[in-house]
């Protein structure tokens, strides 16, 4: 990834102005975890070349091989006035989660004329296969302020050779459905816009709009599902979504239960 290239077409107020490039980290969620701690400014964003210890949601790894991905973390602060509009801190994870998915699934397709889709509550999809996770995390820094960072990996430009071997059945890259490879800058430039709008359009708006955008575009609404949380499975036709960007399920017994987070398979 090319520091100038991914400076110079920016169009972003403040998001990924505060840019740290790294050939290689530990995981860019840690870096911007330990930035957030010390006071780095909303809109602070850690992008790595390659990762040693990358992490996925529920204590998974996230593989990829370097220089073929955008792993990107982004510091997020909410306004102090909002404290009382956000007071359970995984209310705003899964939105904050939910847009950043939204905006990169709109990123790629406008890239790419590749048709995306949201997979709840974290992944985009393309062709029943993975390209983008997302692992949004709260903490709380050394001034006692909350802050969030969201980080994002996309599958940009692999080799089927380079799909690290657990994830070759159910994840794709971006050059391997198009049969060239996409200038990683310029998808996180306009990834880096995308989510800007959003948070804006949440803070100024509300999820009104989110929401729309989130039935627009979601994979698994009316198909059957399977969630694991960390207490039982769930399954179920998926019917809607909460205004907590939680998962409404109905069950075989017509009952419709809410879930907040869970790792979700689709069975049709
Ligand atoms: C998931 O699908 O389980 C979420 C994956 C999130 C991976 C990204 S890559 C950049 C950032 N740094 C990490 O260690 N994880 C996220």
């Amino acid at each position: 990834m090319n520091y100038d290239d991914l400076v110079i077409g920016l169009e972003t107020r403040s998001f990924g102005r505060q840019l740290y490039l790294f050939r290689e980290t530990d995981s860019t969620n840690d870096l911007a975890l330990r930035m957030g701690h010390y006071g780095e400014p909303e809109g602070t964003l850690v992008v790595a070349e390659y990762q040693t210890a990358g992490r996925g949601r529920r204590g998974k790894q996230w593989l990829a091989p370097p220089s073929t991905s955008i792993l990107a973390s982004l510091i997020v602060r909410p306004p102090s006035a909002m404290a009382s509009w956000e007071p359970v801190a995984a209310y705003s994870e899964t939105w904050y989660t939910l847009l950043t998915a939204l905006a990169i699934a709109q990123s790629i397709e406008q890239l790419t004329r590749l048709e995306t889709g949201v997979k709840w509550p974290n992944d985009v999809w393309i062709d029943r296969q993975k390209v983008c996770g997302i692992l949004t995390e709260y903490a709380i820094d050394q001034e006692e302020r909350p802050f969030y960072v969201i980080g994002f990996g996309i599958n940009v430009n692999f080799t089927k050779e380079t799909i690290p071997l657990p994830i070759r059945r159910t994840a794709t890259a971006l050059n391997l459905l198009l049969g060239f490879e996409v200038p990683r800058e310029q998808l996180l430039q306009r990834v880096l816009l995308e989510i800007e709008n959003r948070v804006l359009e949440l803070r100024e708006q509300g999820m009104e709009q989110l929401m729309r955008e989130l039935y627009a575009r979601s994979i698994i609404l009316q198909h059957r599902v399977r969630v694991t949380t960390s207490e039982k499975d769930i399954e179920g036709r998926a019917c809607g979504f909460d205004l907590d960007g939680s998962l409404l399920i109905q069950q075989d017994n017509q009952r419709v239960i809410e879930l907040h987070a869970g790792e979700l398979h689709l069975i049709d």
